[in-house]
């Protein structure tokens, strides 16, 4: 192992290809720009940008992943955590994240468990949906796909569309974006109100790269259900390099929503199980930073 292994001293600060260092895929820069000011956590991030390879990804701690974004790596939300990507268009293919427990509970949610449960509960065939949704967040919370999927086979006897749903749920979670787009437009062919078909097709288009289509099923939610703060937050993050006025609208509506009622599925039907605490963190920080860069109304014209 320690062949494998280089070690050098190196000051953040200098440009790093002076010391030949380049190609990186993962960097793990944890717990060292809390001693930085912004200016410098700038240069830094500048000297990692230009030695990682164009998928790379950028890893922080917890407490300081969100004041280095900095426009200088995509921030980016998969699976309840935050890593820092360089390619500005589709993510890289594969991170495992590791869930942080949400810090946000709303009562009656079951406690949050990042690690694999020892039982998982079986869902009653026939109608215990809540057993269902139960089961399926506990077994996608392990990732436990396979099972998830035979879990939904099983009880397919009903055909009832809410387990499409579910199954094009369990896909978005496998990654396999394009059978969870395609199980969306069925759905929403089924019903074309549904949000949780929405929504499915909103994130197979987002992880997609198809930034248009998936503002279009977004918007058809909010309209739908306006205190959906998922649907606000990721209208949010989409806008976000388009129209910047309007991303600080859709922050500052899930914010809202968000105060209003923390559910983590944010009142969809599908555990969609977000970090409720993390997200509302970056609402505020994002809604609270364009507001400081924005004349108040009055002063030269209202929103
Ligand atoms: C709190 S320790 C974190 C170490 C390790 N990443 C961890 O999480 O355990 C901070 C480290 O940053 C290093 N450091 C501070 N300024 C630096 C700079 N300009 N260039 C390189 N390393 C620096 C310090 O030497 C120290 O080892």
């Amino acid at each position: 192992m320690r062949s494998l292994v280089d070690f050098s001293h190196l000051n953040l600060l200098d440009p790093l290809g002076a010391k030949a260092l380049c190609g990186f895929d993962l960097v793990f820069y944890r717990n060292v720009s809390i001693y930085f000011d912004a200016d410098s956590r700038k240069t830094i991030l500048n000297n990692l940008h230009g030695a990682m390879n164009d998928t790379g990804v950028l890893l922080l701690g917890v407490s300081e992943t969100l004041a280095n974004d900095l426009g200088i790596f995509r921030l980016v939300e998969e699976g309840g955590s935050f890593y820092f990507a360089k390619a500005a268009a589709s993510p890289p293919p594969a991170v495992a994240p590791k869930r942080p427990p949400p810090k946000l509970r709303p009562p009656g949610k079951p406690e949050h468990h990042a690690v694999r449960p020892a039982v998982v509960p079986r869902p009653a065939a026939g109608a215990d949906w809540a057993s269902v949704i139960a089961t399926m967040r506990a077994l996608l919370r392990a990732k436990r796909y396979d099972e998830a999927l035979r879990t939904i086979r099983a009880l397919g006897a009903s055909a009832d569309p809410r387990l499409l749903l579910l199954e094009g749920h369990v896909r978005l979670h496998m990654r396999q974006f394009a059978e969870a787009a395609a199980i969306g437009e069925r759905a929403v062919a089924a019903d074309s109100w549904s949000c949780d078909a929405h929504m499915l097709l909103a994130l197979a288009a987002k992880w997609q790269g198809d930034t248009a289509a998936a503002i279009r099923s977004l918007k058809v939610i909010v309209y739908a259900k306006p205190n959906c703060w998922p649907a606000h937050y990721y209208l949010a993050t989409l806008l976000h390099d388009l129209d910047a006025a309007k991303a600080r609208r859709e922050y500052a509506a899930a914010l809202r929503q968000i105060d209003a009622d923390p559910d983590p599925d944010g009142g969809l039907w599908l555990p969609l199980d977000l970090p409720v605490a993390d997200i509302r963190f970056l609402c505020e920080h994002h809604s609270a930073a364009a507001e400081a860069s924005t004349p108040r109304q009055g002063q030269s014209g209202g929103p």
